[in-house]
């Protein structure tokens, strides 16, 4: 047994059962202080107040004193596209000399380059690059991770990029939920019926790798009708959409994300009011990316209409070569809340609970609640939950516990 005395916050306690927050309740979340917190078997075996923590119990336990320090539960970043090839610097210029993300793509440039990158480099290499990704985000506190498809863009590279999601899965303490993403762009040499069909035929192969379906559904990229044709075919082998929608266009992705029961709509820069009322009363989780809006500027998602609308709201990083090429889940709450104008605890229940519901995970991580996988932050002292998107770039961390055990 691991326990954790002298912990100044212990925020973000969840009762069992609640697997998402909505609406109000974003506002809300368990706060102890002067708190202790005991794990065993690599889960959360209880909490409670410093003055109740019996001396009995501390006998065989490893105790660690967090001197004051904040525990909060490890990040969940439910939207990346972490394994990618070599980098994308060449259109970062292009970017800051004013092309938009639309006209680089126009120009072979954006997924299509990511894509010739990935062809070129051997399945290991590729792993190794992405595997040093995952490093990263794990040493930042990041516990869940979604990992896309979407860079091979034929059959046997996006295969290639689904073993080694897979490898990732299996070699690294964080959770990894794995989806494919063939229809992220077309693909050289295909024609867009032709290589619809082909993501289509594809489908049972990608279901041995994959938990989710993804279509980028926008303006340019695929069209509505592609996407029921898609998201069919993945339903058929038991894959739940999670998908593109609303980046570029008000692109009628949302609404038939949720008509195929999707777990989520992600981007959502470009929403209306219909958008919202489709939504509503959905199992799917509205997810937002502030790292891609802030990085080709356009607009955040209006992710305060959607919470007074009574929605939930996740956040994730999009960590991606193009759009977003930072997996950094406390800049993503420091987004939040200094450009969607979130209040730190409506920011922290996007990046925890609700980023952990959006990958079908907020049964098992997500929260201190007992009996979750103790994926756990513990802070430097002096830390608050409103210090954490306040000082956004103050290294702020001391152990990331994933599983139970410390990182090294
Ligand atoms: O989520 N929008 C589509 N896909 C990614 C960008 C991928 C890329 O540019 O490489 C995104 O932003
Ligand atoms: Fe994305």
């Amino acid at each position: 047994m691991i326990l954790i005395k002298n912990i100044g916050e212990l925020v973000g306690i969840v009762p069992a059962g609640v697997l998402r927050k909505q609406g109000a309740e974003m506002a809300e979340t368990g706060v102890l202080r002067d708190a202790w917190l005991a794990i065993e078997d690599g889960k959360i075996a209880g909490f409670g107040q410093m003055a109740d923590l019996a001396v009995a119990s501390t006998g065989s336990a490893t105790a660690i004193d967090a001197r004051g320090g904040m525990v909060l539960p490890a990040f969940c970043d439910s939207h990346t596209h972490i394994v990618y090839a070599g980098s994308r610097d060449g259109e970062f210029l292009d970017k800051i000399n004013g092309l938009s993300y639309e006209e680089i793509a126009a120009r072979g440039g954006g997924i299509l380059n990511s894509s010739d990158l990935l062809h070129e480099t051997s399945e290991d290499e590729l792993y190794a690059q992405s595997i040093a990704r995952v490093r990263e985000m794990m040493g930042k506190g990041t516990g869940a991770i979604e990992i896309k498809s979407g860079y091979g863009l034929n059959p046997a590279d996006e295969l290639k990029m689904l073993r080694v999601i897979r490898r990732i899965k299996e070699s690294v303490p964080a959770l990894v939920r794995v989806t494919f993403l063939g229809a992220h762009a077309v693909g050289r040499g295909y024609t867009h019926e032709e290589y619809v069909q082909v993501m289509v035929d594809m489908m049972p192969q990608a279901a041995e790798y994959a938990d989710f379906v993804d279509v980028f559904c926008d303006e340019g990229f695929f069209t509505v009708e592609d996407t029921d044709r898609l998201l069919s075919a993945g339903a058929a082998c038991g894959l739940r959409p999670k998908i593109h929608a609303n980046e570029l266009a008000v692109s009628g992705g949302v609404q038939v994300g949720v008509r195929h029961g999707a777990l989520s709509v992600d981007h959502l820069e470009r929403t209306t009011d219909v958008e919202i009322e489709v939504l509503r009363g959905s199992s799917t989780m509205p997810t937002m990316l502030p790292g891609s809006s802030f990085f080709l500027g356009i607009p955040f998602g209006r992710a305060k209409e959607f919470i007074g609308a009574g929605l939930g709201i996740a956040l994730a990083s999009d960590y991606n070569p193009g759009s977003s090429p930072s997996g950094d889940m406390r800049f993503v709450m420091a987004l939040g809340c200094i450009r969607m104008r979130l209040t730190p605890v409506q920011a922290l229940n996007t990046v925890t609970l609700n980023s952990a519901y959006a990958m079908g995970l907020s049964d098992i991580t997500g929260s201190i609640t007992p009996g979750k996988r103790a994926d756990l932050l513990l802070t430097r002292p002096g830390w608050t939950l409103t210090k954490l998107p306040y000082l956004y770039q103050t290294p702020f961390l001391r152990t990331v516990f994933l599983g139970g055990r410390p990182l090294e």
